[in-house]
């Protein structure tokens, strides 16, 4: 597979009338893993899906290219055919279709497999995530336990090799085992199949195992600090407050201005331990 990549420039968004993407900016090659972390509420969700071109975010500036092709204004369908894939935070339930007829269709469209090789794609990868062989049965989704809806991802990921993955937090819900898995499974794409990865996630574990080239922090819809590895570890240390203020910004999510710091200065202002009734 050729080398690409996957340019976000100025990404402006509005959802239901307010400002939550303020001008991003991101830029991942193929086999590249990036990690993308940020307080609850920064915009980290509203990214990944104004990337796949969700109708009700109404993009208001910027660009969103894969090797200069914009995406932006194409329907969601036409930017996974050009090679970008979302596993959602909350992943959609599509009672009735099974994982293998919903990858097969993309297969199929692809003219990549037809519908017998494409289960056998889906059960081996199944199998390799230790998802059970009656999920795939039921609709993708379908009464999934939290942990098995991410592992269900992945395995839709390792299938469909995209060029490009958005993964909302695939690691949230899943149990150390399967995270390591999981972890183990992307890494291996990025490296023999050049898959790159933007990775939103908010725990450092998940990095120790999918070991991000890059690591970016999202604060109040923009992308203020970028850095190795070492960043996530630095953010464990201090926080999100101890990064806004290393970097003099004021608001953490859109809207609501970062809390005073109570400990400060002692001698300043009003005693937080003072009794309100005295
Ligand atoms: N469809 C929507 N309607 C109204 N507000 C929305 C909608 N989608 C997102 N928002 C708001 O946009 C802001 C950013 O939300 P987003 O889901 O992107 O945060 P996040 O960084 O993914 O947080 P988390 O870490 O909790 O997943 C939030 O204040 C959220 O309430
Ligand atoms: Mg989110």
């Amino acid at each position: 597979m050729s080398a690409s990549v996957l340019r976000i420039d100025g990404l402006r968004v509005k959802v239901a009338g307010t400002e939550i993407l303020r001008g991003v900016d991101l830029e991942v090659r193929s086999g590249e893993v990036h990690a993308l972390m940020g307080p609850n509420g920064s915009g980290k969700s509203t990214l990944s899906h104004a990337l796949m071109g969700r109708g009700d975010y109404e993009v208001t500036g910027g660009s969103v290219t894969i090797d200069g092709e914009e995406l932006l204004g194409l329907p969601t369908w036409e930017r996974a055919r050009r090679g970008l894939f979302l596993a959602m935070q909350y992943p959609v339930e599509v009672p009735g279709v099974p994982i293998d007829a919903l990858v097969g269709a993309a297969l199929r469209a692809a003219g990549r497999a037809d519908g017998e090789a494409a289960r056998e794609l889906v059960a081996a990868e199944a199998r390799a995530l230790g998802l059970r062989e009656e999920l795939l049965r039921r609709g993708v989704n379908d009464e999934y336990s939290g942990g098995e809806q991410k592992r269900a991802e992945t395995v839709q990921l390792a299938v469909l090799r995209p060029r490009f993955a958005v993964l909302d937090e695939i690691d949230s819900g899943l149990d150390v085992d399967a995270l390591r898995d999981v972890a183990r499974r992307i890494a291996r794409l990025a490296a023999e199949q050049g898959l790159g990865v933007l990775a939103i996630t908010h725990y450092a574990r998940l990095l120790s195992e999918l070991r991000p080239d890059r690591v970016h922090v999202l604060l109040a819809g923009r992308v203020v600090l970028s850095g190795g590895p070492e960043l996530a570890d630095r953010l464990e240390e201090r926080g999100y407050e101890g990064i806004a203020a290393e970097v003099g910004v004021d608001e953490l999510t859109v809207g609501v201005p970062r809390p005073p710091e109570p400990f400060a200065d002692p001698t300043a202002g009003s005693d937080p331990f003072a009794d309100p009734f005295a």
